[in-house]
């Protein structure tokens, strides 16, 4: 309800009563005295008295009718505050006329509000489902696997020397997988709920980059990988937890070799930003593809061609490193080509002390 609405009612209802009243008043002398209107005193009568009922009637017909908005507001108002404010016995504010147009505007920023509320509501109700139908779907493979083997090995597998011991190590194998995805998961919600708390640490990232491909020497000679670091002699020295960035660069540089091609090649290079240190890490592998881009962050998001590369993939060490560098206020971005490769990179704070 706009303000200037009790204003427009009462003149209205005002004209009206008056509008009666002369037309009254002039049937009543042309009944009882016609000549009567001819007199000055007559006319001005009239005009003063129909002057004075305008007024009157004006005044008393908003005064009631914004005594009732007002009393009607109040409650709304009061209502809307409660519910803002969560609290129960907040008194309603004084209401002047102008704070009809304020109340008017709060009603519909809270409705506003409320909408958003609810999209959000809905969205991570969405959200919640795929979570756990994913869940559910990642468990399962594992869990079916294991149950196979046990029971190839109770139905006389066990004196079978053939298979038995290598039934028993797929097993512990699956459960391996099991426990890396709960481990996994367990991470990403304590990321998400805020609990871990960062060791900040001022720490050289070459070094550190140095580590984690000695570390992944192996896995990647398997593909005949070469991995490299750009050109670099002095030290890189940035700001973050030093174990989870070096989770970052491992979960980064194992993709780049299970995504990579056989005889490909990855590097990792570190560009001064002047505040910042951005690391990127190249490689020349099977790429994604430009509609595919946005969703590698996403927990158990895997593209089709990475599906086919490397089936083993759970598509949770992107969402944990998206975490990781969120926590660190820090940002990842990825550009890549299919079939030509692929590009992560992401920034961290340089350290003001050298
Ligand atoms: N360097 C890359 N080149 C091509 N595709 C990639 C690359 N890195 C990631 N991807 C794609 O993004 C998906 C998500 O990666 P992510 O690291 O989250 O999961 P994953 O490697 O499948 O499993 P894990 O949780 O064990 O790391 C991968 O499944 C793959 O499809
Ligand atoms: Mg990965």
């Amino acid at each position: 309800m706009k303000y200037h609405e009790p204003r427009l009612i009462s003149l209205t209802n005002a004209f009206v009563v008056t509008a009666l009243y002369v037309i009254f008043f002039i049937t009543g002398v042309l009944i009882i005295s016609p000549g009567a209107l001819h007199h000055f005193y007559t006319i001005l009568f009239l005009l003063a008295s129909a002057v004075i009922l305008f007024v009157c009637s004006f005044l008393v017909f908003r005064y009631t009718l914004e005594k009732f908005i007002y009393s009607k507001i109040r409650l709304v108002y009061k209502t809307i505050h409660n519910i803002k404010t969560k609290k129960g016995n907040a008194k309603p504010p004084r209401i002047d006329l102008q704070f009809l147009e304020h109340v008017n505007q709060e009603v519909e920023e809270w409705q506003h509000e409320q909408s958003r509320e609810i999209e959000q509501l809905r969205m991570l109700e969405q959200y919640r489902r795929e979570f756990i139908g994913n869940v559910s779907h990642e468990m399962k493979t594992p869990l079916f696997h294991i149950q196979g083997y046990i029971l190839t090995l109770l139905d006389g597998g066990l004196d079978d020397p053939a298979i038995n011991r290598e039934y028993l190590q797929r097993t512990e194998k699956n459960i391996e997988r099991l426990i890396r995805i709960v481990e996994d998961l367990d991470e990403i919600a304590q990321l998400e709920s805020g609990q871990i708390k960062l060791n900040v640490t001022r720490f050289d990232i070459l070094a550190l980059t140095r580590e984690v491909i000695e570390l992944l020497e192996m896995k990647a000679l398997k593909k005949e990988i070469g991995m490299g670091i750009a050109r670099q002699e002095k030290p890189v020295f940035v700001e973050g937890d030093k174990e989870k960035i070096r989770q970052v660069l491992t979960n980064l540089i194992e993709n780049s070799i299970r995504y990579g091609n056989v005889k490909g090649r990855t590097k990792v290079s570190f560009f001064d930003m002047d505040e910042h240190i951005l690391t990127e890490v190249t490689d020349n592998g099977i790429g994604i593809e430009p509609g595919e881009l946005s969703r590698v962050f996403e927990r158990f998001y895997r593209t089709h061609r990475g599906r086919s590369a490397f089936a083993k993939g759970k598509g949770l060490g992107l969402a944990i490193v998206k975490h990781i560098l969120e926590a660190h206020q820090q940002t990842i971005n990825v550009r890549s080509t299919p079939g030509v490769g692929t590009t992560f990179g992401f920034t961290l704070k340089k350290s003001k002390v050298y």
